[in-house]
């Protein structure tokens, strides 16, 4: 069991079953039907909310207690969701398969960072959006969520320097905002969006 099974083996959803406030915004942006891939999906809320909007979502973790909830989730709310067990220290999509990769709060240390996201950028297809929303350095002022730990946490302009020459960005911003996602993320926090495009 590593860190995260132990944590998705408490009772309830750690973040809870309702989506994040920025995916919901931005998978407007999405064709309908559109393939969507879910690196770090945890007990599921994001994937199965997208593939409550009619995409065929397939959601990867390195947490099988929290791709277990993410199954029962999705049965609870009667629609199909794809998972495997997988870390991202070591795997990549077939590249330009899928049209969105969504990243919420998948924190991964300089060590591993820079390759799992170039690699998840390649599995784009041309024109695919990259959805992201993590912890910003300054929320190390904050104790609503997210590690402890500078080297987890992003800014935009790092992010974009990760991305270069694979997504034009879209839309970035840093700053604050009030989180009320379960047990895990509720109050003030200091956070990075970051939406672009695959070239
Ligand atoms: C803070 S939780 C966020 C879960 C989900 N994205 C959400 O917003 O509800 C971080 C997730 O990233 C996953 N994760 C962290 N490092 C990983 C790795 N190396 N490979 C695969 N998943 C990883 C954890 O298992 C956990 O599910």
């Amino acid at each position: 069991m590593n860190i995260w099974d132990q944590r998705f083996a408490e009772p309830g959803f750690k973040y809870g079953t309702e989506p994040n406030a920025f995916l919901r915004e931005s998978a407007s942006r999405l064709l309908p039907a559109s393939t969507v891939l879910v690196p770090g999906d945890g007990e599921g809320r994001n994937g199965v909310w997208l593939a409550g909007q009619g995409h065929a979502v397939t959601s990867v973790d390195n947490s099988g207690v929290g791709l277990q909830k993410a199954q029962s989730l999705a049965a609870e709310k009667g629609v199909s969701l794809q998972t495997a067990l997988v870390d991202l220290a070591d795997w990549s999509p077939e590249p330009a398969s899928v049209d969105a990769v969504v990243l919420i709060y998948v924190h991964l240390p300089n060590s591993i960072r820079l390759r799992a996201h170039r690699a998840l950028a390649r599995g784009l297809k041309p024109g695919g959006w990259l959805i992201l929303e993590a912890f910003h350095p300054q929320q190390l002022a904050h104790r609503s969520g997210g590690p402890q730990d500078i080297d987890m946490l992003y800014t935009p302009e790092q992010l974009t320097a990760e991305f270069a020459e694979l997504l034009q960005p879209t839309w970035v911003w840093q700053g604050e905002t009030t989180l009320s996602e379960g047990p895990g993320h509720q109050g003030l926090a200091h956070v990075t969006r970051w939406l672009g495009q695959r070239i």
